[in-house]
């Protein structure tokens, strides 16, 4: 009798999540606080039938090359960047991700970093605790409205949509440009979901917005979509927040902007590379707020990426494929079916 499929878990998830899988497949869990580095990834993917894999993992064409075994690929997160999808479908592993759970919690913090940049939160509070709190004054810390201003959206997803429900309960102006470099046959969310939204291009969109919201995967087309051809076409003074992947704009060019004052603002939940080195010299800027990349980070939204993360293993331990996938096109043979190559004699 052959024993139950075996997946590599690159790190502690949610334990009913884990218990689920256990009850389909041997687990061999990363216990590490730290991802496994690239050489650990490669040689525990070789003796897998899947991976439950983290933004971390670098999934790329070599590892799918040498994991033979591998018949699936399960993303605890939205994103696939981390993923080479294109070697995943050629082998025919099919990748599931998370979309949908953590749209609202990301948004949530997307807001958050909007306001805390544009009221200074992170500066007040570093000046309380180093004890520079004198007294109130006419001209102390005076940032910007939130209430009432533009907010211009890149990329009309799930996350940017729900980033313009919030703002409409600040009275805000929302124009968005959809998924740059993304053909418009493909564009199927429909405007009217956020009654007032504008649809406008991206050169408009930045020349009007007070504050900027990024909401597009890495792909090779959203690479450096702003750069610094782009925030200078900004207002001076406005706001930008990044809580899509730290590869969508050119950090440099984010810095001098911000350090020349042309940009007044930014809220960053992702950077390129992550972590941020320590002695970057964007950590010295006092108008940059920065997260390490909790936008889906609530204790809700985390079980029920997992949960997501496990039921698209368990699909495809069943011969189907994951509920979520984010490479449709790599149909699995049907003798790629793991429990029943696994079964019995
Ligand atoms: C995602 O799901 O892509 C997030 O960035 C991980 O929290």
């Amino acid at each position: 009798m052959k024993s139950k499929p075996r997946i590599f878990v690159t790190r502690a998830i949610a334990d009913e999540a884990l218990s689920r899988l256990a009850a389909h497949a041997r687990i061999d869990l990363w216990h590490g606080e730290m991802p496994p580095p690239y050489a650990e990834l490669v040689k525990r993917a070789r003796d897998a039938d899947g991976v439950l894999s983290m933004v971390t993992d670098r999934i790329d064409a070599a590892l799918i090359a040498s994991a033979r075994r591998l018949r699936v690929i399960s993303n605890h997160a939205v994103g696939v960047d981390n993923i080479d999808l294109a070697a995943a479908t050629r082998a025919q592993i099919p990748v599931g991700h998370t979309p949908g759970v953590l749209t609202e919690t990301t948004a949530d913090l997307a807001f958050a970093l909007m306001m805390a940049a544009a009221r200074r939160v992170a500066e007040g509070d570093r000046h309380v605790r180093a004890g520079k709190w004198r007294t109130w004054g006419p001209k102390v810390m005076l940032g910007r409205d939130v209430f009432g201003a533009t907010l211009g959206i890149i990329g009309w997803g799930q996350i940017g949509r729900a980033m313009a429900r919030r703002a409409a309960g600040f009275n805000m102006r929302v124009l968005y440009t959809m998924r740059p470099g993304r053909p418009a046959k493909t564009h199927r969310q429909k405007p009217e979901n956020v009654p007032g939204a504008i649809r406008m291009s991206l050169e408009r969109l930045l020349a009007r917005s007070d504050f900027v919201s990024l909401h597009v995967p890495l792909t090779p087309e959203t690479k450096h979509v702003l750069g610094a051809k782009e925030f200078a076409a900004m207002k001076a003074g406005a706001v930008l927040v990044n809580t899509a992947r730290g590869g969508v704009i050119d950090q440099r060019a984010l810095y001098h902007s911000l350090r020349r004052g042309h940009l007044g603002g930014a809220g960053l939940d992702v950077t390129d590379p992550e972590p941020i080195a320590r002695d970057d010299p964007m950590l010295k800027l006092s108008n940059l707020v920065i997260t390490p990349h909790i936008g889906s980070a609530s204790y809700a939204t985390r079980g029920k990426m997992a949960q997501i993360a496990v039921e698209n293993i368990i699909a495809v331990l069943h011969g189907r494929m994951p509920h979520f996938c984010a490479n449709p096109e790599a149909k699995m043979c049907s003798r790629r079916a793991i429990l029943r190559d696994a079964r019995s004699p």
